[in-house]
């Protein structure tokens, strides 16, 4: 509740519209994702992405940093496990780093939730051959990465295109059983890149896929 009133102030004092209006400013309306004006631009098309692909989020899940879309989209899950590479993170069920699960029995998850995350991996090769090595025969990885944002507090190595998704994971999962979207357009890139919230913008203008600008890449890919 104080969150939202605190991000309605943000909007009421530093419209977004004005942003437009007046001499571009260098600085951006937020350097929070837009978390302190509302809820983020690309939070809207993970969670399209993953209410598109509810039905695979079921048995026993694996998500990074907490359990939130699991139980948000998740069906008849059996078990939800959190993996942090933060020691700090209390939510975290696994403290270890997707580059090397010693911990991780192979064939152990039916569903990884992977969304925002390889971009702070320094190898992702080795990621993404851990992921495939812990999902069951016929276990499905839900992965979403942005294609352009800010550098804020974590260390983020890097951003990706639907060529390097497929290159990446591709080495690893049979590209038949690999499904590769792009989700954003031009527009919503400014909005995204600037800080702006869902709430400081016309939705219609997310729901528009325009392939030559992505702003968040996805991966559907089953071992
Ligand atoms: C930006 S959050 C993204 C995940 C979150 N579920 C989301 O959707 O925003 C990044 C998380 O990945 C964790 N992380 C970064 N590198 C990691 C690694 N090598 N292994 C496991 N977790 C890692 C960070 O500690 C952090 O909790």
């Amino acid at each position: 509740m104080i969150s939202k009133i605190r991000a309605l102030i943000m909007r009421l004092f530093r419209p977004a519209g004005l942003y437009w209006l007046a001499r571009p400013s260098a600085k951006p309306l937020s350097h929070k994702f837009g978390f302190d004006r509302g809820n983020p631009i690309d939070r809207y098309w993970i969670e399209k992405f993953l209410t598109a692909n509810k039905k695979l989020i079921t048995g026993r899940c694996l998500e990074v940093t907490d359990s939130f879309y699991t139980i948000k989209f998740g069906l008849k899950v059996t078990k939800s496990d959190v993996l942090d590479i933060n020691p700090k993170n209390k939510l975290a069920t696994i403290h270890g780093d997707l580059k090397h699960l010693t911990t991780v029995k192979s064939n152990t998850y039916d569903c990884l939730i992977l969304t925002h995350v390889l971009g702070l991996i320094d190898d992702v090769q080795a990621a993404a051959c851990e992921c495939h090595r812990i999902l069951k025969p016929g276990g499905v990885l839900l992965f979403t990465s942005s294609c352009l944002g800010p550098i804020l507090k974590e260390k983020v190595y890097w951003r990706f295109t639907p060529y390097s998704v497929k290159y990446i994971f591709g080495k690893y999962f049979r590209s038949k059983n690999i499904d590769i979207k792009t989700y954003g357009n031009v527009l919503a890139g400014q909005y995204f890149w600037v800080g702006m919230s869902q709430q400081d913008v016309n939705i219609a203008d997310l729901e528009i896929t325009d392939v030559r600008y992505p702003c968040i890449v996805t991966l559907v890919a089953i071992k």
